[in-house]
């Protein structure tokens, strides 16, 4: 059998001598996967299979079935009621495009290898690149469009997606996520229905807290964890999003997705090239998790900013102290943390505003000048107490925003997203408002509040970057008024031209994406953040599931995951700390409390979690993903595991998600073990008086695999700690010489 993995791109160049032309069969081969383009000179680029890896004999049969062929980038005109991933009106205002391919080339940056083929309108100086990138090693193909406009005057782009891709019809399930905020990233399941299922957001600036731009679908029936065919797709932006699947009267769902065009149709001058989005494409034999480890691997690796550093273990003031900033306070936060082992402090909303103090949500915002009467010794004061304590410290900031009742929109009014003609529409706290990140200056500015604060405080170590607004209205002061349209497409254009002079200045500061909770937890914005925030809903229970759904796109790296107060301040729930600390510590780690309200036995529970985290962590920040049993089956149980490339370390999470008398759960099978190897059982975080029956013992990899371990229903503890919460960690670690 003939695998196509080095190197990744083969081609068969096919001289049609009689007609001089080129036809070009292009496989793009991942260890896993091939996707087939045909690039015939004189016709559309054609995509003829994705899916697990080709054979010489199926890879040329496959050209000989027309009925595979799809236009690999479908474009609007001719045939004008097939939806199409490009939609131009030309310069003269004909709406038809029709290309064809006039070339492919090959480019090398990074060890990736990017083929794109070129095409052009077989009447219009309207060129289409289509670009893939393959990376050696990773299951993950990246695709994108740039469309250059070389004819006479100014082409609307009315339509401009990343990519196409067409599904064999069958019993195809998507897996997607919607929610809202402080209940982000709920799983849905679904058969595609006939017609148009669509995910789409308009919010302008977040775009992660109801629907997600990344699905998966399953190819053989409903979605499984670890078997079955499933390709998934991730679309790399951070601003508006539409992902669709056409399932029309064909045998095949289309299935696109991009930047959301409604209200964003993009003049392009002549000479201009408008680049899309990056679409990640994986395919995966092994289910669900397998394409989430896909995704994760690949993320990680070249996507993620420092996808490869360990992240430390925090104390975020939020929960703890809300507006209630002061030295006395932060100080003792801060000895707090050390003394539990946690390794970083960060200072939330709060801290900033002089003319105006940032004492409630109303105001301040572009004022980033510390505010001495809380802070009498300002930044310097806190980090030297942070060298006191031996740990890192870290700071808030909203450097996209400012309020009507601050110094910066006394003094630049213009900065704002505001429209002509109209009263401004204001946000949160009844003040806040956007500045508009398409204007230079602004993105100056913006780019000045971190260079300030970190050229002043080199020792900042983690910025927490909130944004807690949407685009409130569609007007842009800056641009022009024939261009009002380019509004939400330059603003992310701004935002991303001003983190990469941050990353160009500060490449070594950790950066959290936050925006009222989980706003911002995109492949679009991670090249330049290290995590980004989940969710304002801490409560142990509900993040079981929302960081389930999360774990489908991104690594647990990215995803901070903190231990609140009981009772939780979103539901009330009162959560026992062991099982807070069991699901935060599936995440990357931190707390999000006033330690001092901690009893001592919570204290001990969650000081001992963080010594425990830090012996898994490389397993969990850098590890495989087996996700288990879903929360979503309602089974009673939650199960997921995190495993070493080299499967000589395990850790092994279960959460009991509900309690009744005499409830049969599950027994959960491990997956991703090596079956051969033998482990030994460790459990964590433990209160039991007494330890597990498998304490100690050790099973092969098989028996885990085939068998799972039995986890009791409840925590053997004196009769005052019983709860109605049960939960357990268990380590498994390879056994090699007895
Ligand atoms: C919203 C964030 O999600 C919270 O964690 C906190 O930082 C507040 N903003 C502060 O205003």
């Amino acid at each position: 059998m003939l695998h196509f993995n080095r190197p990744a791109v083969l081609s068969i160049v096919l001289a049609l001598a009689s007609q001089g032309v080129c036809a070009e069969i292009i496989n793009l081969a991942t260890p896993s996967s091939s996707l087939v383009l045909d690039a015939t000179e004189g016709e559309a680029l054609k995509i003829l299979y994705y899916g697990s890896p080709l054979t010489q004999g199926d890879l040329d049969n496959l050209q000989q079935s027309p009925d595979l062929h799809h236009n690999a980038y479908p474009v609007y005109g001719i045939n004008p009621q097939a939806e199409a991933a490009l939609s131009v009106t030309h310069a003269d205002g004909n709406r038809t495009t029709d290309v064809e391919v006039t070339g492919v080339s090959r480019s090398q940056s990074d060890g990736a290898e990017t083929t794109t083929v070129s095409t052009r309108d077989k009447v219009y100086p309207l060129y289409v690149d289509i670009c893939y990138r393959v990376r050696p090693g990773y299951d993950v193909i990246e695709t994108w469009a740039e469309i250059r406009n070389m004819e006479k005057g100014p082409v609307t782009l009315n339509r401009f997606m990343s990519g196409y891709l067409p599904i064999r019809y069958g019993n195809v399930w998507m897996s997607s996520l919607y929610g809202s905020w402080a209940n982000e990233t709920q799983l849905t399941e679904e058969p595609l229905p006939h017609g148009v299922r669509m995910i789409k957001n308009k919010d302008g600036l977040r775009n992660s807290h109801t629907a997600h731009a990344e699905v998966m679908f399953s190819l053989d029936g409903k979605p499984m964890e670890n078997s079955g065919r499933v390709i998934g797709a991730a679309l790399c932006y951070p601003g508006n999003y539409k992902l669709f699947v056409d399932t029309d009267d064909t045998d095949f769902h289309h299935f696109f997705a991009g930047i959301n065009e409604e209200n964003s149709e993009y003049h392009l001058k002549k000479g201009e090239t408008f680049t899309t989005p990056e679409l990640a494409l994986t395919y995966s034999a092994e289910g669900l998790s397998g394409a989430s480890r896909n995704f994760h691997r690949w993320g990680r690796d070249n996507r993620l900013h420092a996808g490869d550093k360990e992240r430390k273990i925090l104390l975020n003031s939020w929960e703890g102290v809300y507006f209630d900033i002061n030295e006395e306070g932060m100080y003792g936060m801060m000895e707090d943390i050390a003394g539990m082992g946690g390794e970083l402090f960060v200072m939330d909303d709060g801290w900033f505003g002089v003319k105006y103090p940032r004492d409630v949500d109303n105001s301040s915002l572009g004022d980033w000048t510390v505010d001495t009467r809380k802070l009498p010794n300002g930044i310097d004061g806190l980090l030297a107490a942070a060298r006191r304590n031996g740990i890192s410290f870290g700071i808030w900031i909203e450097p996209e925003m400012t309020n009507t009742v601050s110094e910066l929109y006394e003094k630049h009014p213009e900065y704002i997203i505001k429209a002509a003609g109209r009263p401004v529409v204001k946000g949160r706290g009844g003040t806040q408002l956007v500045l508009d990140m398409a204007n230079p200056k602004v993105q100056d500015l913006v780019f000045e509040v971190v260079d300030t604060l970190m050229t002043k405080y080199p020792d900042i170590d983690y910025i927490k970057w909130d944004a807690n607004a949407p685009i409130m209205e569609h007007g842009s002061q800056y641009l022009t008024a024939d261009n009002q349209s380019h509004m939400y497409i330059d603003y992310h254009k701004g935002f991303v031209k001003t983190l990469d002079r941050i990353r160009a200045a500060h490449p070594d500061v950790t950066i959290q994406a936050c925006a009222s909770g989980g706003g911002r937890a995109n492949w679009g914005v991670l090249p330049w953040f290290d995590e980004f925030w989940t969710s304002d809903n801490n409560d142990a229970l509900q993040r079981i599931y929302m960081q389930w759904g999360t774990s489908y796109f991104f690594p647990a790296i990215a995803m901070a995951s903190h231990i609140s107060a009981a009772p939780n301040h979103q539901t009330f729930r009162r959560i026992p700390a062991k099982f807070r600390a069991d699901v935060a510590m599936s995440g990357r780690l931190g707390l999000e409390m006033q330690p001092r309200d901690m009893n001592d036995e919570d204290r001990a529970v969650c000081a001992r979690a963080i010594t425990d985290y830090k012996q898994i962590r490389p397993i969990v920040q850098l590890g495989d993903l087996y996700r288990l049993q879903s929360p979503f089956d309602k089974k009673g149980v939650a199960s997921l595991m995190y495993v070493t490339p080299e499967k000589d370390d395990a850790v092994f999470f279960w959460w009991k998600t509900e309690t009744f008398m005499n409830q049969q759960l599950p027994r959960i099978p491990m997956a991703g073990l090596d079956a051969d190897k033998r482990y030994r059982v460790t459990e964590l975080n433990r209160i039991d008086n007494e330890p597990l029956p498998c304490e100690g013992k050790v099973y092969s990899g098989s028996y885990l695999m085939a068998n799972g371990l039995e986890m009791p229903l409840t925590h053997k503890v004196d009769y005052h700690k019983n709860s109605d919460y049960s939960s357990r960690v268990l380590r498994l670690t390879e056994m090699t010489n007895d």
